[in-house]
């Protein structure tokens, strides 16, 4: 399959560009290096395009002539949107639109959209597909018109769409991320004491990035569409344990420190990934122990 990868020298882009290259497939990236680096798709044999998906003429050029697309690019944090909401609609919002547009004039068959439980909301956990969205951040909200542009393509025209909502994703290259893993193995780096914002009570479900490029893969490879799928580990996790965990793969004691809570903090956070299993077969394989050996291995490994 030919298939483009927007925001494919992020994080979660430079993972699963690899496993496809690993498949077989033939990848275009879509990136306009604002948060990615090149240097993550360094000797890659894959076609890079550095472009905005805000474009609408390049992103009509690139999309032409593959036949999936794996949608990754986006604003991608609560904090952006709450500084700049315009600019997070600008690309979430206009800027899927304009990728699923062009994938339908031509004639893409398959679509994933990177979603995140943030459209979820006030909602309580655990995060399922047949709870009805409140979000409670602007991200939230442009995510879930994302997800609602996906599933109208798929109404309106029988573009193959696929939404998937992460829960946090961790492991290598994230260096550019402030996700609290790669927050924390930066601190042991740094020789800094890792520093937990509030109490360290607070829950997140931790999903290793291979795991969840195993989900995109299949998501793209299925003939599955219009469905929303939950992609996590169904574990949850408090912010304390994984400080010891983070010091017991590090192989040192060094030292935690409790900061004010961070405001508007989510208490308990996972998801139930009975839908996934089910429908597409899927299931993480991949202990947050082995997936944060995983992670250091590469972070310290890295020039900083
Ligand atoms: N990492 C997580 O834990 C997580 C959780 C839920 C959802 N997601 C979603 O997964 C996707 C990938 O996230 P990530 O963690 O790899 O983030 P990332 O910031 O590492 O990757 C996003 C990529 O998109 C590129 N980009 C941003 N705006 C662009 C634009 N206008 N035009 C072209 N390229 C643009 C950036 O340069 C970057 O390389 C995002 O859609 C994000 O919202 C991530």
């Amino acid at each position: 399959m030919k298939v483009l990868v927007t925001g494919g020298a992020g994080f979660i882009g430079a993972n699963l560009v690899r496993l496809l290259l690993e498949r077989g497939h033939a990848v275009t990236v879509l990136d306009n290096l604002s948060a990615g680096r090149r240097a993550y798709l360094e000797g890659l044999p894959l076609t890079f395009v550095e472009g905005d998906i805000l474009d609408v003429e390049l992103v009509g050029q690139v999309v032409a002539g593959h036949d999936g697309v794996v949608h990754l690019a986006a604003q991608t944090g609560v904090p952006g949107s709450l500084a700049n909401p315009r600019r997070d609609c600008e690309v979430n919002v206009i800027g899927t639109l304009n990728v699923l547009e062009a994938c339908r004039q031509a004639g893409v068959s398959r679509f994933v959209f990177a979603s995140s439980n943030a459209p979820l909301g006030r909602q309580s956990p655990p995060a399922t597909e047949d709870k009805a969205p409140l979000p409670i951040s602007p991200y939230g909200a442009s995510k879930l018109a994302g997800e609602g542009y996906c599933l109208a393509y798929h109404g309106s025209w029988g573009l193959g769409t696929v939404v998937l909502r992460f829960a946090n994703v961790y492991g290598p290259y994230s260096a550019h991320k402030s996700s609290v893993v790669a927050k924390f193995f930066k601190d042991v780096l740094a020789g800094r004491g890792i520093t937990i914002d509030g109490d360290g009570g607070q829950t997140r479900d931790f999903i290793y990035v291979g795991d969840l490029c195993r989900a995109i893969l299949l998501a793209l490879e299925s003939e599955v569409s219009g469905e929303v799928f939950q992609i996590a580990t169904g574990v949850e996790t408090s912010i304390r344990s994984l400080a010891e965990m983070v010091q017991e793969v590090v192989g040192q004691d060094v030292g935690v420190q409790y900061g004010p809570p961070r405001q508007g903090d989510i208490r308990k956070n996972y998801s139930a990934i009975r839908k996934v299993r089910r429908v597409l077969g899927w299931h993480p394989m991949v202990s947050l122990e082995a997936g944060l050996r995983d992670t250091w291995t590469w972070f310290s490994a890295q020039r900083w």
